[in-house]
């Protein structure tokens, strides 16, 4: 299963996603979805609100589908989104999706013509906050 090609699949997933994308402020839709360690596929796009503050990314909403499908940890994650640059996944989420993964856990980059850069979490986030820092 780890060997596999999961890349269309998950491609196919984050596009779908993303064209539900409620982007009304940045107009900048982002698409994102995971295969499970357990060989599940989750989904999910940024939801923004005219509150700024309370909009959420596509890797928070996929991560959410996620933990409500009763999956624990990522196996892999594709983000995509559209634009010169590569999209990055902001410090937040790289937080939150640090919960959810081992260090080996792969990061997908993707824009419209697929992947362009793949990397793992602990190359994402590396020095991460962690149940460690929380030993007394
Ligand atoms: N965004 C994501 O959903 N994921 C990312 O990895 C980068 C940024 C969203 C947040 C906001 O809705 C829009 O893209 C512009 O920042």
């Amino acid at each position: 299963m780890q060997e596999m090609n999961n890349i269309p699949k998950l491609l196919e997933l984050a596009a779908a996603a993303r064209q539900n994308a409620h982007v009304p402020y940045s107009h900048f839709a982002v698409g994102a979805a995971i295969r499970s360690s357990d060989g599940r596929f989750y989904a999910g796009c940024n939801v923004e609100n005219v509150s700024y503050p309370c909009g959420s990314c596509a890797e928070t909403g996929a991560i959410a589908a996620m933990i409500t499908g009763g999956s624990r940890e990522i196996a892999e994650i594709l983000i995509l989104g559209a634009g010169k640059e590569l999209i990055s996944p902001c410090g937040a989420c790289r937080q939150r999706i640090k919960e959810f993964s081992s260090p080996q856990t792969l990061v997908h980059l993707a824009d419209a013509f697929g992947v362009r850069k793949t990397c793992t979490v602990a190359e994402l986030l590396p020095f991460a906050f962690d149940e460690k820092d929380l030993a007394r």
